[in-house]
């Protein structure tokens, strides 16, 4: 069975969204460590909660690479096939980055290449867009710009606020990560260029 590394920093609901998927039998996978950088995470609450190996690791005050570091010894031990970002706040370095090719997934709360970056559910609203929506892409060592595994849209209504607008991408967020991990985890992909293509089994 594949084993999931999963990386978070604060909610959690995309991790929840995996492990629920995961126990739903609808992702063949099993989650080998929950890893967070900050140590009251609600995400690792949940991890806890569901008896999943957890382990933390504040990055306060340690330089990226060293950090970096012990984030990959923690990965490795666990035997982690794929690298999953559920709301992971820390830009990882181009040497980690390097080790793990196309074996770290994030995902992202716009279509991309709009609105890299934060408050993109904000900023989506204030460019005026009618249609937004999530990403699921491998991470290279841009700033969410690795080839794309699974999008899916939502309408920006006119009184949406960001939280309203957020709260939309994020049910198509949970839908579409675990989807996303699927296709990877079978390989049943090529990457051409910038895209990511199915291919028959
Ligand atoms: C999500 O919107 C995700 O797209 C972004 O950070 C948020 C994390 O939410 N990268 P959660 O912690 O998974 O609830």
């Amino acid at each position: 069975m594949k084993r999931l590394g999963i990386l978070l920093s604060g909610r959690g609901s995309n991790f929840v969204a995996i492990a629920d998927s995961i126990a739903a039998g609808r992702l063949d996978a099993e989650i080998a460590v929950v890893i967070s950088n900050r140590a009251d995470a609600p995400g690792i609450t949940a991890a806890r909660e569901r008896g999943l190996k957890v382990a933390l690791l504040p990055s306060r005050g340690i330089e990226r690479e060293k950090y970096d570091a012990l984030l990959a010894a923690e990965l490795d031990q666990a035997g982690v096939d794929l690298i999953c970002l559920a709301g992971y706040m820390r830009l990882l370095s181009a040497s980690f980055i390097q080790r793990y090719p196309l074996r770290i997934l994030n995902i992202h709360p716009s279509l991309l290449p709009a609105f890299p970056g934060l408050d993109v559910q904000q900023k989506a609203i204030d460019h005026g867009v009618k249609v937004s929506g999530c990403t699921v892409h491998f991470v290279d060592e841009g700033l969410d710009s690795g080839p794309i595994v699974k999008q899916a849209a939502v309408p920006v209504l006119d009184d949406d606020t960001a939280e309203s607008l957020a709260a939309r991408i994020l049910k198509e967020e949970h839908r579409i990560y675990s989807e996303a991990i699927a296709l990877v985890l079978s390989g049943k992909y090529r990457i051409e260029g910038r895209r990511v293509l199915s291919v028959a089994s």
